[in-house]
């Protein structure tokens, strides 16, 4: 064991310090079976109809091999060459007949395959939906992709090529025995001294290539996360002048992710010559043993080639190990970083017979409510905007005015007391409702790749082009809806942007509408021109402005400031 300790260290993958991505908690497989399971269920059918067709293959090859027999007994030794043409037809539709099954086999797996990575993917997907924008903000989405990619791949291949090659293993290994003693019990008796060696070898061998395998998956995560990073940041990086420094961090994640490779390499590459090393052992022992049963008329010439012939396709499986090994391997490793994903709980969720609003007044009210991140940003905070009134919150940078705006549409909950819309705890309606309740317009106005009238309509899919005209309109945004905003609303200015967010609030026409500094990063000309369109999108609606702007606060009907966690 200590040969072997020592033997894992220098083969494992090297220790990474500073670990970008951490690794996914460690699963058993039993449970990570059990929580696919109902992802294949549905195609449970077809699949096991592919694991019956490769089942099936092995047995073609066991006949094949007897049929080898036949023809060294009946046409080779005897040098008669009319025994040769049935066995020849006999082979040939065999062949047939192994390509058949193998395409069938090949395809289902196939098709199961992508079903499975489907509904799995849309599961994922959907319930990282759910999650509240802060928890996504906290992991890299670079390694979110890659789980949603890479792992997710790796749990296919388990399921589907690996299960099926094992099977084909395990159905070898019983048509090809059964063989054995077919044709001598006492040589197959002996072959067998060979598993015990074999099984050691591929039981030190997995310890080895799972850790490897966690490795490698992780790794493609970090090197996902420093791609999307510093391609969404590229000019961020350009003029830090940090191309060397991005370039330096794929470097090292690269070559770690390299290193992980070349490390299941070694692995793998140390089974392959310790197998052949027994193989070697048996089949020496076996041909000593076969000359033997040979003299005394125990087996046929040809008897003793088939014997052979099977016990090399006998180790196939073994050294095909390899292989399973490193895919059961992978697909556990991706299998923990997919779970681990479907682990993260939402912290807001909808009650169970939550009430569904059709349309507000549109009353909002926060009462007492305390809620911290690390620390604690609001402590006892309350508030009421009245229908059709117009509220501004001011308050010192990171005194919680933007808590506040995520409390209102729960993108978080109020850790004590509690936020209302016309006098509903928000957490009994349905999120659905709360959201077309209350519009907001968040601090940094997001905006998806499209163009300025696909923005505007997000929130309504059905609006017409003349009502995306005319919320524009209102915005004063003098641009044609059919611009492409660019990624991230690049190929807009800072104000042109604001004024496409406000329009698909004023689209949403909501009840309440929140406005997180809509003048943030603007110049105070720019700012300036934004209060007219304001004004007009909160015209009869309960509005809650958020900002520290003295002009912009001016025109509300109402200032509150925000300090301490409370309202003064
Ligand atoms: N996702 C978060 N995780 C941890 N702390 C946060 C998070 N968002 C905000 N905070 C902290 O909470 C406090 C209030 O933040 P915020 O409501 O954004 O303030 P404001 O909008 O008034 O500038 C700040 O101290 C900020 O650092
Ligand atoms: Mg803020």
């Amino acid at each position: 064991m200590r040969l072997l300790d020592r033997l894992s260290a220098s083969l494992a993958p090297a220790a990474d310090d500073d670990q970008m991505v951490a690794a996914a908690p460690a699963q058993r497989v039993r449970s990570i079976l059990r929580r696919f399971w109902p992802f294949a269920r549905p195609y449970r059918k077809r699949w096991l109809a592919g694991l019956a067709l490769a089942a099936a293959l092995p047995a073609i090859e066991a006949v094949e091999i007897w049929l080898f027999k036949s023809v060294v007994d009946d046409v080779l030794v005897p040098a008669d060459l009319a025994a040769l043409w049935p066995l020849a037809a006999a082979m040939a539709s065999l062949a047939l007949v192994g390509a058949l099954l193998s395409f069938g086999d090949e395809y289902i797996a196939t098709w199961v395959g992508e079903r499975f990575t489907l509904s799995v993917r849309a599961k994922v997907f959907d319930h990282l939906q759910r999650l509240e924008p802060d928890a996504l903000d906290k992991r890299r989405h670079g390694d979110v992709l890659s789980r949603l990619s890479g792992d997710l791949h790796a749990i296919e291949t388990l399921l589907l090529s690996a299960l099926a090659e094992a099977v084909q293993a395990a159905a070898r290994l019983i048509f090809f025995v059964g063989a054995l003693f077919l044709l001598s019990w006492k040589l197959a008796l002996a072959s067998l001294v060979v598993i015990p060696p074999l099984w050691l070898a591929a039981r030190a061998f997995g310890r080895l290539a799972r850790r490897a395998a966690r490795e490698r998956r992780r790794r493609s995560g970090t090197v996902g996360a420093v791609l999307e990073e510093a391609l969404a940041n590229t000019a961020l990086v350009q003029t830090a002048n940090a191309q060397g420094r991005e370039q330096a961090r794929l470097k090292r994640e690269a070559e770690g992710a390299s290193e992980a490779e070349l490390a299941g390499m070694r692995v793998a590459g140390l089974f392959a010559p310790v197998i052949d090393m027994i193989e070697l052992a048996g089949a020496i022992l076996i041909l000593a043993l076969g000359t033997w049963a040979l003299s005394s008329g125990d087996l046929t010439l040809g008897g003793l080639l088939a014997f052979l012939a099977y016990l090399s396709q006998l180790y196939r499986p073994l050294r095909d190990l390899t292989r399973l090994y490193t895919s059961v391997f992978e697909a556990t490793a991706g299998a923990e970083r997919v779970m681990e994903l479907l682990d993260t709980q939402p912290r807001v969720v909808e009650r169970p017979h939550a009430r569904e609003l059709t349309r507000a007044t549109g009353r909002l009210e926060l009462r007492g409510v305390h809620f911290s991140y690390d620390r604690q940003a609001l402590a006892g905070a309350s508030l009421v905007v009245p229908p059709g009134r117009f509220v501004a919150l001011t308050g010192a940078s990171g005194a919680g005015k933007s808590t506040v705006a995520k409390l209102a549409v729960r993108f978080l909950d109020p850790d004590v007391g509690t936020v209302h819309l016309d006098g509903h705890d928000v957490r009994d309606l349905t999120l659905a409702s709360l959201r077309r309740n209350v519009a907001l317009l968040l601090q940094d106005a997001p905006v998806i790749d499209g163009t300025i009238a696909d923005n505007v309509a997000y929130g309504r899919p059905d609006a017409s082009a003349e009502d995306v005209r005319r919320a524009l309109a209102v915005t004063g945004l003098d641009l044609d809806p059919a611009t492409p905003v660019g990624q991230k609303g690049r190929a807009l200015s800072g104000g042109q942007r604001r004024r496409v967010a406000m329009a698909r609030a004023l689209l949403q026409d909501a009840p309440v509408l929140i406005l997180d500094e809509p003048t943030a990063g603007l110049d105070a000309e720019a700012a300036q021109a934004l209060v007219a369109p304001l004004r007009a999108i909160a015209r009869d609606r309960a509005t809650l402005l958020i900002t520290h702007d003295p002009v912009l606060a001016q025109a509300a009907d109402e200032v509150v400031v925000l300090d301490g966690g409370r309202v003064r």
